[in-house]
């Protein structure tokens, strides 16, 4: 079974008056006027435990969308149960069977559940139209079909025979279970993280953050509308001292496929560790965490170049994409161009619910992450090391309000040069235009992440000294483009360093560690 390399989902754009946009807003109103009752999915089973959580849209913090049921320790072990029941099954299923439900799955989101999952991730999450569209459609459904390209392309790898012998390779899912644990970030993420491990013929105890929820359990219904069995991806709310508690005391526990914070990886790592005699396997960790993401100007570039890619690249989402830019170095000839362009645009963007289809910038995502954005803007305002160019206004009477923020910093190693905020906050440090290596240094060592990055020049020796001299600062670098938007297929998404297994998302890296080979020799 070959499955050739798909082409890209085509985005939708939700024109004014469209017919896809009157559909959208359509569903966006039923949704609200539901009060969802969210049960966990444990081997096929609705699990509700009355233990209920209220599910808010961030930038209207009083409604009330739903509620879903959280669990406790007893639920990870069903979960865990129920996936290794599901697994023998599941295992030796045919893999075009197991592929077909996926691909069944991306043709549902595709013609079927679109405006649901966008819907769900515009109201939970606060993504605008355009944003959800391009995670919870587009990149999700790309995640489902280009994995499975992947894997028939990984399934074909066999080594080579000789007279009297054959030789084969086969492609084993690994023994035992895998948890998958995401963030509320993107809607994609969150159903890729458990369906390419399953895809590889895993069983899954999926765990999203409470603040995804709302999506993800539409996506959990999707692939039960696919034909996925009982008991192969089981979706459950629980803390995450919860989960780890149960699973990775577990003697099956065969793997961790994880997006978060470095924080909560690190401590996975070392409780992992520490349990390794009790696995039956040395457990997969896969892991794309923190960033601290940097765009740096060449004094050849484009100022309008340069600030279109720091407004999108920093503020889209408000900042909460991983790639998100939130630190730029610019050269002192275009610094005063830049500035303008970068207080115009901000002072440009509209603010606010995301049922509005021209509000650019939405809520951030929670009040705890929004009262960590908002002391980083509050401190900045108090020091003299540092400037607001624009922005700084926080307001959460209503919905998690930031205003995109441009912090002018004053020396280069400034708190918020270094530290990752995960909100609408860029700040630009001003370099001497004749300082271009001496600041490449400067990035390359100015934080311990190394996710995305980009260089904006037009001078080709400055393009290929960045290239060079950044090899190791990002696992995705992008030359003359904001460093967001990976598109599966296209860029392959991931960084090394504080973050992560930059197992590559979206790619045959990926699957190769869901997949344990077993070479058979056979003589004649
Ligand atoms: N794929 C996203 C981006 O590139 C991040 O997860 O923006």
């Amino acid at each position: 079974f070959s499955y050739p390399m798909p082409v890209n989902e085509p985005i939708h754009s939700y024109a004014p008056g469209s017919a896809e946009r009157k559909a959208l807003q359509q569903t966006l109103k039923e949704l609200k006027s539901q009060q969802a009752d969210i049960p966990m999915y444990i081997g096929g089973e609705e699990v509700r435990t009355g233990n209920t959580v209220a599910i808010n849209p961030p930038h209207e913090r009083n409604h009330v969308l739903g509620h879903f049921h959280m669990g406790d320790e007893s639920h990870v072990q069903q979960a865990i149960d129920a996936a290794l029941a599901a697994k023998e099954g599941w295992a030796n299923m045919s893999w075009e069977s197991r592929a077909n439900i996926f691909l069944r799955a991306a043709d549902l989101i595709s013609a079927k559940y679109r405006y649901h999952m966008n819907g769900t991730t515009m109201l939970g999450q606060s993504k605008n139209a355009f944003q959800a569209e391009i995670d919870s459609a587009c990149e999700l459904i790309d995640f489902l079909r280009f994995n499975v390209h992947y894997l028939s392309e990984i399934y074909k790898q066999q080594p080579i025979s000789a007279p009297g012998m054959h030789n084969r390779l086969e492609w084993r899912p690994l023994e035992g279970f895998v948890l998958a644990v995401t963030p509320f970030n993107f809607t994609a993420i969150g159903g890729n993280l458990p369906a390419s491990a399953a895809l590889c013929g895993n069983v899954v105890v999926w765990k999203p953050a409470n603040t995804q929820v709302y999506s993800a359990q539409m996506f959990m219904k999707i692939l039960k509308e696919a034909g996925l069995p009982d008991g192969v991806i089981n979706l459950i709310y629980v803390d995450g001292p919860t989960l780890g508690k149960v699973s990775f005391a577990h003697r099956d526990f065969a793997g961790v496929h994880f997006t978060g914070s470095t924080g909560v990886f690190n401590q996975m790592w070392k409780t992992i560790g520490e349990n390794i005699p009790n696995y039956r396997s040395y457990p997969r960790i896969v892991g794309e965490t923190g960033g601290k993401d940097f765009v740096i100007a060449h004094r050849s570039a484009k100022a309008e170049v340069v600030a279109t890619a720091l407004l999108r690249g920093a503020f889209e989402y408000q900042g909460q994409k991983c790639s998100a830019a939130s630190r730029a170095y610019i050269p002192s000839n275009l610094a005063a161009d830049v500035k303008r362009l970068l207080v115009a645009g901000v002072n440009s963007f509209k603010m606010g619910s995301t049922e509005e289809f021209g509000n650019f910038i939405n809520a951030v995502i929670d009040e705890r992450s929004f009262d960590k954005i908002a002391t980083y803007i509050n401190n900045a305002k108090q020091d003299a090391n540092a400037s607001i160019l624009v922005g700084g206004v926080c307001d959460k009477t209503e919905g998690y309000f930031i205003q995109p923020t441009v912090i002018e910093a004053k020396y280069p190693k400034y708190v918020t040069m270094c530290e990752e905020i995960f909100g609408p906050v860029l700040t630009i440090y001003i370099y001497d235009e004749h300082q271009f290596e001496a600041t490449l240094e400067l990035v390359d060592t100015t934080s311990p992440y190394a996710l995305t990055g980009a260089v904006i020049a037009q001078d080709r020796y400055a393009v290929e000294l960045a290239t060079q001299k950044l090899r190791n600062a990002a696992g995705n670098f992008y030359i003359n483009d904001k460093p967001t938007g990976a598109v599966v297929g296209q860029q392959p998404f991931g960084g090394a360093r504080a973050s992560g297994t930059n197992d590559k998302a979206g790619s045959a890296l990926n699957l190769y560690r869901w997949l344990s080979a077993r070479t058979i020799k056979e003589t004649f």
